[in-house]
């Protein structure tokens, strides 16, 4: 099986692994599909971790919040070059383990092959960009970086495996400890995550694997004294919860979206439909980076070729549980309720459906991907993000309506264009709100390094540098002035980590 070792180029970077290699559809590949699929339904990886990980009492976990800022300050006095070495071997163990969490991730959260094996190189990816980037922060001139004593992580479920490694090895690698709180839905797969830190040789007492059942449990660890930091991917609401429970906490948190790809008459008409059908329907539309809307100008909005190419696209979609290794959209992670299941069984005025979604079994969870036009601007399903297999279509006159309504919303995580024409393109660059846009591509899978992942406006909570981004760890911690400062006082910064790349990167 497939093991991503670090390597070195000769420029002296590191390269990283981010090539999917077991598309099911090869051939020589189709033995290893056939292999996870066959444990899928039975798997019992991370049960025994995830079983023993569950706080139920609140004295104990007061104690187990101590102990674990004690093992940090170990782990923070430890020179960036040995932390940076751990993290580089954990890589290496999720390597090892590619199998093994692509077939937890199935199992656990719906995660369909193909998208299981891209966010295990993601997360591998994370490991060594943040070794690499640890070593740089201890070497930054003029000030020293102190890294926060005790982090929470509280990933989601809908990337079980990269988010809460990138969240969990940046925050190990600035120096942090951490106690990791997975989502229920992906506790499994968090389990199987955190065997592989430790077996990498991150301590258990400085990466703490807990779950917490109960709400007065959560808000007690969130708002525990010793806790100075919390790191959130999650819903806007659930930001909002925490900041009530602490109103000054060190809150990063990476949000909702409600995302759009604008297509306008200059497009490669059939990569658009590509870039759309695949940024809207991956994992089933659970992205926040997803796009929910194509607002298309002009004559695209008429076009029958684009319509038709449309269509046949998502209808050749297959739709199936990942025990079929072949499955393209799998199913919800949770069954389809509240607001997501009004998103695939109603419209709004003027709408209708060019696609109704279809649900395929009794479970809730397996549904078609449906394509709702008409969407008005202003109207509920352009505003608000349903997070499942949903895409509108929207029509504009110009280029410059289309941006009003890509930037309409409150949210600003991802926006997308396809047009070859440069003058559009920088019209779009100049004008477009979002953390992360993206020309003549996909609005998902933004790659380490290259594409630092962020948002805007309501999608981001907290001052912090963009996650896979040269600023990143620099954002963990405090820095402080080391002597002597200069003689008026300024202190320079003299590293690269420290740019702000926030428009910068996402544009390559
Ligand atoms: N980083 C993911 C993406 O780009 C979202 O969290 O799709």
């Amino acid at each position: 099986e497939q093991i991503a070792a670090p390597v070195r180029t000769a420029s002296g970077e590191w390269t990283f692994d981010n090539t999917p290699d077991s598309d099911p559809a090869l051939p020589a590949n189709q033995e290893w599909a056939r292999r996870i699929t066959s444990r899928i339904a039975t798997s019992s990886l991370g049960r025994e971790t995830a079983a023993a990980s569950r706080i139920s009492d609140g004295e104990r976990l007061d104690d187990l919040v101590t102990q674990t800022a004690k093992a940090g300050d170990a782990w923070a006095a430890k020179p960036a070059r040995e932390r940076a070495e751990i993290l580089h071997r954990a890589g290496v163990e999720l390597g090892k383990r590619r199998g093994d969490l692509m077939e937890i991730a199935a199992h656990e959260c719906g995660k369909t092959l193909d998208q299981g094996d891209v966010e295990v190189s993601e997360a591998i990816d994370f490991c060594h960009y943040y070794a690499e980037q640890a070593k740089d922060i201890e070497a930054v001139e003029g000030a020293t970086f102190v890294p926060s004593r005790v982090s929470v992580a509280t990933p989601p479920w809908n990337f079980p495996i990269a988010i809460p490694c990138g969240t969990c090895v940046s925050l190990l690698a600035s120096g942090s400890a951490v106690i990791f709180k997975p989502a229920a839905a992906s506790a499994r797969v968090g389990a199987v995550l955190a065997e592989c830190l430790w077996a990498a040789g991150v301590p258990k007492e400085v990466l703490r694997y807990i779950q917490v059942g109960e709400r007065e449990l959560g808000q007690r660890l969130m708002t525990h004294p010793e806790v100075d930091r919390v790191v959130l991917t999650g819903g806007i609401d659930t930001a909002k919860l925490f900041r009530s429970w602490k109103p000054d906490m060190r809150l990063l948190a990476e949000t909702s979206g409600k995302n759009s790809i604008i297509v306008t008459p200059s497009a490669d008409l059939d990569l658009a439909v590509k870039d759309v059908v695949n940024s809207a329907f991956g994992h089933a539309g659970q992205k926040c980076s997803a796009s929910s809307l194509a607002i298309l100008v002009g004559s695209v909005g008429y076009s029958k070729r684009f319509h038709t190419q449309l269509v046949d696209a998502v209808k050749s979609l297959v739709i199936d549980y990942p025990t079929n290794p072949l499955a393209e959209i799998g199913p919800l992670t949770t069954p389809a309720s509240g607001k997501l299941l009004r998103g695939l069984t109603t419209l709004g005025s003027g709408e209708r459906w060019t696609i109704k979604p279809r649900q395929l079994d009794t479970t809730g969870r397996l549904w078609s991907p449906g394509v709702r036009a008409g969407v008005k601007p202003g109207s509920e399903y352009h505003m608000v993000e349903y997070f499942g297999p949903i895409l509108g279509i929207m029509r504009c006159d110009t280029l410059e309506e289309a941006i009003e309504w890509q930037n309409a919303t409150d949210y600003g995580l991802t926006a997308g264009l396809h047009s070859l024409d440069a003058d559009e393109i920088n019209y779009w660059l100049e004008r477009v709100e979002a953390g992360n846009v993206y020309i003549n591509r996909g609005i998902t899978g933004a790659i380490v390094r290259r594409q630092p992942f962020g948002g805007w406006k309501r999608s981001a909570v907290g001052a912090g540098g963009k996650a896979g981004g040269p600023n990143y760890l620099a954002g963990l911690g405090e820095w402080q002035p080391a002597e002597p400062s200069r003689p008026n006082g300024e202190v320079v910064l003299r590293s690269r980590i420290l740019l702000d790349a926030r428009k910068v990167a996402e544009r390559f």
